[in-house]
């Protein structure tokens, strides 16, 4: 008899980034949503991080990720505090590496959302704790594990599915849907103007992970090409938080918006077709961007249009809510002593 806890794949483990995980080890934490969303539905607890208190940094404004992180902690037993940029010494009097320090002897876990990915990997480094990234300019590894849940819901499966991204392929969507495809088999194709073509060190990641899974990626410039026998078409913002060349992106991405003629040029069933978006969207005038950008050049939607947004193929607030229950499997996963004998 050995009184020995053996340890999981997962305990003690950051998630800075999803080239750090194997296929297996990434669909592991996605079946692990889907099971805590059953858990959940059914009203069954799970405190799986009973009397841990976790340290929430945002850098960048956020809606999902930050109630997504906040409601996940409760849900497990744990505390989470919300440490924002303008509160807390973050960069401006304080080092990252001596904010980490000193979190990590405070806190059982850090979540991180910011520019710089090295910010986040020094955060992982100096605490001694596992840090989770809750989206950096580099990637979104978070809302992989939410849109690979809404896959499986709709598709059973990951593997021999085609995803089409469109609009901006160099920010942190488009990485962290290239690399994590690449490595889990899901079929990749990134659409978008070649001036905003993935940097070739994320391609390179990409290949070679794609190059052991069998997903087939694609990066081109051509809708026909990129868009036939999609099962899903997806897009993002056009200007990422922490730019603001709206008057470039406009039009060198207008040609690349998400509309019924898009969908169209899947070819793919009804029933086998579905429009994903991380959120926040502009599909409409509704916001105060949205009413500046039809001011300023007459346009009244951008990445996607109110039509498919709203349309029956729309699982954009499925997504929104499964940032939770994957955000949940991660923690517990890597906080939470569990027993996950083999992966
Ligand atoms: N999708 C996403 O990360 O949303 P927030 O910016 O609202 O967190
Ligand atoms: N690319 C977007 C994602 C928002 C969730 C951004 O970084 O602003």
């Amino acid at each position: 008899m050995t009184n020995n806890i053996q340890k999981s794949v997962f305990q003690g483990r950051s998630v800075l980034a999803e080239k750090d995980f194997t296929g297996a080890e990434l669909e592991y934490l996605v079946d692990f949503g889907l099971h805590l969303k059953a858990l959940k539905k059914a009203g069954i607890p799970h405190h799986y991080l009973e009397g841990k208190n976790l340290a929430l940094i945002f850098e960048k404004s956020s809606t999902r990720t930050r109630s997504a992180f906040t409601t996940a902690a409760i849900d497990l037993g744990a505390h989470p505090e919300y440490l924002g940029k303008g509160d807390i010494q973050f960069g401006k009097k304080e080092s990252t590496a001596d904010t980490a320090k000193v979190l990590g002897r405070m806190y059982d876990g850090i979540e991180f959302r910011g520019f710089k990915q090295s910010d986040v990997e020094i955060l992982a480094k100096e605490s001694g704790v596992p840090v989770w990234n809750g989206l950096t300019d580099e990637w979104h590894p978070t809302q992989m594990l939410a849109d690979f849940m809404t896959i499986k819901e709709n598709f059973g499966k990951l593997q021999g599915i085609t995803l089409t991204y469109m609009g901006d392929g160099r920010n942190n969507m488009a990485n962290s849907y290239l690399v994590a495809g690449a490595i889990v088999g899901l079929n990749v194709h990134i659409v978008s103007p070649k001036s905003l073509f993935p940097a070739q060190e994320i391609q390179d990641i990409a290949n070679e992970a794609a190059a052991k899974s069998g997903a087939k990626l694609l990066i081109t410039d051509d809708l026909d090409e990129g868009l036939k026998g999609s099962n899903i078409v997806c897009t993002d913002v056009w200007v990422s938080m922490g730019e603001d060349n709206w008057a470039e992106r406009i039009k060198l991405l207008h040609p690349y918006q998400v509309n019924m003629a898009a969908l169209k040029k899947t070819g793919t069933p009804d029933d086998e077709l579905i429009f994903m978006h991380c959120l926040p969207a502009f599909h409409n005038t509704e916001t105060e961007y949205g009413k500046e950008i039809e001011q300023k050049y007459g346009l009244t939607e951008m990445e996607v249009t109110d039509e498919v947004f709203t349309s029956k193929y729309g699982r954009q607030f499925d997504e929104a809510e499964n940032r939770m229950h994957s955000i949940k499997a991660m923690m517990a996963a890597t906080l939470g002593n569990l027993f996950i004998p083999t992966v």
